[in-house]
């Protein structure tokens, strides 16, 4: 710490350079990584910000009985009560019976950790520029002051096929490709049963999403790699933030995830076979707020790494989208304007660690 700030690798030094590395070098987390405060008195404030409440957790949903017209109707209306509640509320809940078998689930996990345990040389073939989005690495550098994530990832566009860049798509394990194409399809299937179920519970033509969206919303996987942290108590996985996309499905195989809900952090639990459905801001926009997009965070820890796969739901380019007319009441104004490509002023404001929602504000 003697050395003066000046003579500190720049953002894009080490964003060339990925975190796995450093881990594997046993080398010092460089400054810019560093975002929370250490010593007892943040030690106390971060600790009273994570719920430890047994009774309030993250909702379960049983998609089967949704979808299921053999499912009586009135178990279906409450699972879908229950649906609406959680989205107005925690804007996320966590999915079973979505249809995606476990060992499924576990496979793509498999076959994401293989490729980022592979050596550098293999993994350096899809490595992205430093500013560019798709393939291995980082995000590109964030504005000054931000900090650095403590993570590596592989970012592709997976739907539709005509989006695919095959030069990023791995060609090691030899199943990647075969997995993540299958599991392209398999989300394909989710959002659409989870745009309708979201429909219903709000008392909607249940194709009225599917219709913001667009036949053609795109969809990106984000394969996150936690490297294990030195000082998990300095340093975040990935930095507090709402997504940009319509909304989002993550799936982990260990926990880190922590949603913001009031002023309480939430752990999102490791439940085999489940999937968070995380609304992100366009969900915000297009339910008129009635849905929340929710803040959330990823812890490093000390003892293990960490596998995540993102994959981000987004209207289609150059698509209007903007609250259903139906949700605009007395009661509730419209209070957001119609957007298009919102993900992308969503970037702009994200790499300066600030929310861009309000700009789609009445
Ligand atoms: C994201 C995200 C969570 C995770 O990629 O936007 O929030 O668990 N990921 O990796
Ligand atoms: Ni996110």
């Amino acid at each position: 710490m003697a050395e003066a700030a000046d003579s500190l690798p720049p953002a894009e030094v080490l964003l060339s350079k990925r975190v796995q590395e450093m881990v594997i070098n046993q080398e010092e987390p460089p400054h810019l990584y560093i975002c929370r405060k250490s010593g007892e008195a943040a030690d106390e404030e971060q600790e009273e910000n994570v719920s430890s409440d047994p009774l309030s957790q993250i909702p379960l949903i049983d998609l089967s009985i949704l979808s299921s017209s053999s499912s009586p109707s009135s178990e279906r209306d409450r699972e879908l009560q229950k649906l609406g509640l959680a989205l107005s509320s925690w804007g996320c809940f966590l999915a079973t019976g979505h249809g995606i078998p476990s060992s499924f689930l576990d496979e793509i996990v498999r076959v994401a950790r293989e490729f980022f345990e592979q050596p550098m040389e293999e993994k350096r073939k899809l490595e992205k520029g430093v500013e560019e989005f798709e393939g291995y690495g980082a995000d590109p550098v964030p504005a000054k002051g931000q900090p650095l994530d403590w993570s590596d990832r592989l970012f592709l566009d997976v739907y539709p096929e005509e989006r695919r860049k095959p030069k990023f798509w791995p060609e090691n394990p030899p199943s990647f490709r075969d997995v993540l194409e299958e599991y392209t399809v398999k989300m394909r299937m989710m959002t659409e049963a989870v745009s309708k179920a979201m429909a219903k519970s709000l008392g909607l033509q249940e194709d009225c999403f599917l219709i913001q969206f667009g036949e053609k919303a795109p969809l990106q996987a984000r394969f996150n790699y936690y490297s294990r942290c030195p000082r998990p108590d300095l340093i975040l996985g990935l930095k507090p933030h709402a997504d940009g996309s319509g909304y989002t499905i993550i799936l982990q195989d260990v926990e880190g995830l922590q949603v913001l809900k009031g002023d309480k952090w939430f752990t999102v639990p490791t439940i085999p076979g489940a999937l968070l459905v995380l609304m992100a801001d366009q969900m915000e926009v297009m339910t008129n707020g009635v849905f929340k997009s929710p803040v959330h965070r990823v812890l490093s820890s000390s003892e293990r790494d960490r596998l995540s796969v993102a994959v981000f739901y987004t209207p289609e380019p150059n698509k209007e989208i903007g609250p259903e007319e139906a949700l605009i009441t007395e009661e509730r104004p419209k209070a957001y304007k119609t957007v298009k490509d919102y993900a992308d002023v969503h970037w702009d404001y994200y790499q300066q660690g600030l929310r861009a929602i309000h700009l789609a504000k009445v």
